[in-house]
């Protein structure tokens, strides 16, 4: 196991490079298998969940090969009837893969996905979807068993713009027969990255951006390369660290526009923003103010994915700031560890409020999922005296080196893992 040790009470200065976006690398690598052939993707962030993913593909046939952000994808070889289980059920993205496996091939086996314990996150809505392209799904006790004659084409209205059955319903139209129309789709900023991804590898799709959708299945995908974009909730977390403890950051690589909801909420408790073309530079206020309502929201509206890091860096605000979590039903699992560290936060099913600002101290504390832990790292920092944080590899799963980044603003913390168990990047 790892755990992350913290030193609070430093402010951050300096500038860091975002990684690579994870919930953009996850669905274009279940896109490379659709070509056939290499694809060469840079930028890919080297995090947990895409070592699963590259893994899962690798057990398939797929050859794989890293140089730093660099990652080359060889499909050519690979047999995609059945998907291992070692992986599949360790995150939720393997669910995204059933698009492109079928895609690619007739029939797909796989377990049924895991991830974050954030939410029941059914997958009634893929089911749906795929079956309305032609795809026989039979739901057994312990697999997804899915066969098809050749996918086609289908207007699909969705009944909640889901990110994942957007993605899903984009891999699998590509190259199916026929058009498909997403109404309702999801508009976060990684599924245009896909779609840009995808129309790189000769797909042709238009709309992506907006709630509406349109594929026209063509013949076949091309090899390709291509940058991911930076990943915005990355961003969003060390913008709130930095709100939370004082100083001043630049993030590199990332576009405002990815980040709007959240720096408007760190502008309205007193941040300074400077917009540069490819950089942010965010100053923090000597006092945060509380915000008055935040609500999560699908894209453009403010993240789920950063909700909990705003309740760290709301902790450090004078009043009392309001969140409520609309998207998934069990995302404040990290309050009794943040209540435990000395925040006043009262909870009542969807709302949560912080009584700010709240004196933290330094404890042992447990991450239990990964935006949950990244909340914890926050209030460390903003802690007086150390923090240790077990169950790290959560936070791994998200964050390519959250220590190293932090450390390089000047944060006081270090990433200890247990000599006895491999990191991934020795396998
Ligand atoms: C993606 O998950 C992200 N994961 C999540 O990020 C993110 O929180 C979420 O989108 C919302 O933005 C990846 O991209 C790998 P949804 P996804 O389908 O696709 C319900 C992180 O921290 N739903 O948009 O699973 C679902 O239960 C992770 O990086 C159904 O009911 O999210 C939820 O309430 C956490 N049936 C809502 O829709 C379905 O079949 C939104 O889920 C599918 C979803």
């Amino acid at each position: 196991m790892s755990h992350i040790k913290i030193r609070g009470g430093h402010s951050l200065h300096g500038e860091i490079e975002v990684q690579g976006a994870k919930n953009a690398a996850l669905p274009i690598i279940a896109a490379s298998v659709l070509n056939n052939g290499m694809v060469h993707l840079r930028r890919c962030p080297q995090i947990m969940d895409v070592h699963h993913m590259l893994r899962i593909l690798q057990q398939s046939g797929a050859g794989i090969m890293w140089d730093d952000g660099d990652v080359w994808i060889k499909t050519d070889q690979m047999d995609t009837v059945a998907v291992s289980s070692l992986d599949a059920g360790k995150m939720r993205s393997s669910i995204i893969l059933l698009g492109a496996l079928l895609g690619r091939g007739q029939e797909v086996t796989m377990p049924y996905p895991g991830g974050c314990t954030i939410g029941a996150r059914p997958i009634d809505w893929h089911i749906d979807a795929l079956r309305k392209m032609n795809v026989q799904i039979d739901l057994k006790e312990n697999k997804i068993e899915c066969k098809t004659t050749g996918l086609k084409g289908n207007r699909i209205e969705l009944p909640y713009p889901s990110v994942g059955v957007t993605e899903n319903i984009l891999l699998a139209a590509v190259l199916a027969d026929g058009v498909t129309e997403i109404i309702h789709a999801a508009m976060e900023p990684e599924i245009a990255d896909l779609c840009r991804f995808l129309k790189k590898s000769g797909a042709c799709i238009e709309g992506e951006g907006t709630e509406r959708i349109r594929i026209k299945g063509v013949k076949t995908l091309h090899d390709t390369e291509y940058t991911i974009m930076a990943d915005r909730i990355a961003a969003g977390t060390y913008m709130a660290a930095a709100a939370a403890v004082g100083g001043e950051i630049v993030l590199k690589g990332i576009h405002i526009e990815n980040v709007r909801a959240v720096a408007d909420v760190l502008v309205e408790s007193g941040c300074g923003l400077i917009i540069y073309k490819e950089s942010i530079k965010i100053i923090a206020p000597s006092m945060l103010l509380a915000v008055k309502e935040i609500e999560t929201e699908p894209y453009p509206g403010f993240p789920t994915d950063m909700q909990s890091q705003m309740l760290a860096c709301l902790c450090q605000a004078r009043g009392d700031s309001t969140v409520t979590e609309h998207i998934f039903e069990n995302r404040y699992k990290v309050v009794p560890e943040l209540i435990r560290m000395g925040g006043n936060i009262t909870v009542d099913q969807r709302r949560a409020v912080i009584h700010g600002p709240c004196r933290m101290h330094g404890e042992k504390v447990e991450a239990k999922e990964l935006r949950g832990g990244a909340a914890l790292v926050i209030a460390g920092l903003a802690a007086e005296g150390e923090t240790v944080i077990h169950g790290s590899e959560h936070i791994e799963r998200g964050y390519q080196d959250i220590c190293r980044d932090l450390g390089q603003l000047g944060a006081e913390i270090c990433c200890i893992t247990d000599h006895t168990e491999r990191r991934w990047e020795d396998n």
